[in-house]
């Protein structure tokens, strides 16, 4: 408190009841450090949105816990709800070829996803369960603390960054999350239906590569 405030609370109510004065206990209990024991234990009791219905398995995200690199995609398919690990359908097999074309092995990097649970048919999420989701990818990255995001797709790009341009225009121009550099790029599934786009991905990888000290 201090000396006019004080000065103050004297004129109204007297000294005798300044001494007896107590602040009130904060409103809020101060914040523990978050922890991926804790994350881990938040998903999997998460029922936040509808997904977790239909869900055999949420899908966590794997990997190097203090990658350099993390590769965010934008939920599971039908081969991550069964198996309850990112990016093991045939995009994820185009993945794993696109971190190894960067010199890195899969398990070097960390990979999570928008959205921890399937969407039916493979839909794009809906806003709502993106708004329940995206506070453990947010939790994820601070623990993780990579040097650069590559961001697979437009779902992805979209609500990392709070970002609603086209991914064909954003592509290959490094955004900013919280001091962590972002790379836009598209997402492998999509590279499965057009071929061509491969040569522009591996422009955006390379970049990734040159911040990281990596030659390509
Ligand atoms: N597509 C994604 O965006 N994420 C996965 O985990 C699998 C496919």
């Amino acid at each position: 408190m201090d000396n006019f405030a004080t000065l103050e609370l004297a004129a109204i109510y007297g000294i005798a009841e300044i001494i007896k004065y107590t602040p009130p206990a904060p409103a809020v209990a101060p914040q523990t450090e978050d922890s991926w024991q804790v994350l881990e234990s938040d998903l999997a009791d998460c029922k936040l949105c509808g997904l977790c219905s239909t869900r055999p398995n949420s899908v966590f995200g794997s990997g190097n816990r203090s990658a350099e690199l993390m590769f965010i995609g934008e939920g599971p398919g039908a081969d991550e709800d069964k198996s309850g690990l990112p990016f093991v359908g045939r995009a994820g097999q185009l993945l794993t070829k696109m971190i190894e074309a960067m010199h890195y092995k899969r398990e070097d990097v960390f990979i999570a996803n928008v959205v921890k649970c399937r969407p039916p048919e493979n839909r794009d999420p809906f806003q709502n369960e993106v708004d329940a989701c995206i506070d453990f990818l947010h939790r994820q990255i601070r623990l993780v603390k990579p040097k650069v995001i590559v961001a697979l797709g437009a779902v992805s790009v979209m609500h990392l960054l709070n970002l609603d341009t086209r991914i064909s225009k954003l592509r290959g121009i490094f955004q900013d999350y919280e001091g962590i550099k972002v790379m836009p790029t598209y997402h492998p599934a999509y590279l499965l239906r057009n071929e061509t786009k491969k040569r522009d991905v591996w422009e955006d990888l390379k970049q990734v590569m040159a911040l990281l000290g990596k030659t390509p």
